[in-house]
């Protein structure tokens, strides 16, 4: 289509127009709107004029010493604006953790009331960081040579508390990201309706569920062809009455503290999932499952078919378990990938990745 230059011209103003138009609205800074004399009266530079300035200004609340911390905080239109910035500025919060304060619960917020400031300005910044928690945080922090972020993240697993204590039954049995540990227990009857049986390293028929079925037998056929050798399950889901006889044994024969280090008390093991297998080389003697060339093909390349290495030895703080080589949980390639990317253990992952504060 031709266009007459004067049209074109007409166009061009008109476009030029709005992009100025919405472009000033955009980039101006709120502050220019702060009413000069106000500031005079205070005998307030203009380099501070706010938003936020204006409003503490204008409803009588305004207190020089925090004159800084006024032109970072956002403001917003946060029902509790005046009782939060009299509330935490004396306190000693500074104007950016203000600003996520507006962001808490009401119910967090009220928390926060009772405590000091130094209880929250180390943490309030890490993601998974949860107001509810503070105390405890504090205390592992101080008993501990961890950082901030280890700190919050292992509290909040729960590694502060003994095991198999505050334990919580999952509401989630199914999902393929389902967490089975020392606090986490599935449902005493939950069994998977999806089970398939895999050809097993004792000739067994071996129950687990489809997905983690197909994504085996997807490893297996890798395995022969880049590693030349063989990787068969020797036990995958176990229903609770069959982990309940298993730990029973443990108990007689080691004790209670020995069969905790390397056996789920029944209801809390991951086996009950239906995604978690225990693998053996067939080719090697009976008691060893895998050489150690056999666990550095499955280290690395697990992930590629959704499965992580569940119980490593650098974990073993965190998963309450001896290091187990042979057990592997699936999770979907993905998060696999992400796990073994950042070296993380399920409980890690969860509690940074999937879990809402
Ligand atoms: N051996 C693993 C920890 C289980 O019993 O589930
Ligand atoms: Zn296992």
């Amino acid at each position: 289509m031709k266009l007459k230059p004067w049209v074109k011209i007409f166009l061009f103003f008109i476009l030029a127009s709005i992009i100025l138009f919405f472009g000033t609205k955009y980039f101006k800074k709120e502050n220019a709107q702060i009413d000069k004399s106000l500031l005079d009266k205070y005998n307030i530079s203009e380099k501070y004029a706010s938003k936020t300035l204006e409003y503490v200004l204008k409803n009588n609340f305004y207190d020089e010493k925090y004159l800084e911390e006024y032109s970072k905080i956002e403001f917003n239109d946060n029902a509790n604006f005046k009782e939060i910035l009299t509330t935490f500025l004396p306190k000693g919060y500074k104007g950016e953790e203000i600003n996520y304060l507006f962001k808490l619960s009401t119910n967090n917020l009220e928390k926060l009331k009772d405590k000091d400031y130094q209880d929250i300005h180390n943490y309030y910044q890490i993601k998974n960081f949860d107001v509810n928690a503070l105390d405890r945080y504090n205390e592992y922090y101080n008993q501990n040579e961890y950082s901030y972020e280890d700190v919050v993240t292992y509290v909040n697993i729960k590694l502060d508390l003994p095991v198999y204590t505050d334990t919580v039954e999952v509401t989630d049995p199914d999902s393929i990201l389902v967490l089975v540990n020392k606090y986490n227990s599935l449902p005493k009857n939950y069994s998977p309706s999806d089970l398939e049986y895999a050809k097993g390293a004792y000739g067994n028929n071996v129950p687990m569920r489809k997905i983690a079925y197909e994504a085996l037998e997807e490893l297996q056929k890798t395995v022969k062809k880049e590693a030349n050798f063989e990787l068969l399950p020797t036990t995958a889901y176990r229903d609770y009455n069959f982990q309940n006889t298993l730990y029973s044994n443990y108990v007689k024969s080691d004790g209670v503290a020995s069969a905790d280090t390397y056996s789920a008390r029944p209801g809390y093991s991951e086996h009950q999932t239906g995604l978690a297998i225990d693998l053996k080389n067939p080719a090697t003697s009976s008691n060893i499952r895998l050489t150690e060339e056999n666990y550095n093909w499955l280290k690395n390349n697990a992930y590629r078919f959704g499965f992580i290495i569940r119980f490593p030895k650098d974990k073993e703080f965190i998963t309450g378990y001896q290091e187990e080589n042979w057990h592997i949980r699936y999770v979907g390639k993905d998060v696999a990938k992400t796990i073994y990317e950042n070296n993380l253990s399920l409980e890690e992952y969860i509690d940074l990745y999937v879990t809402e504060y």
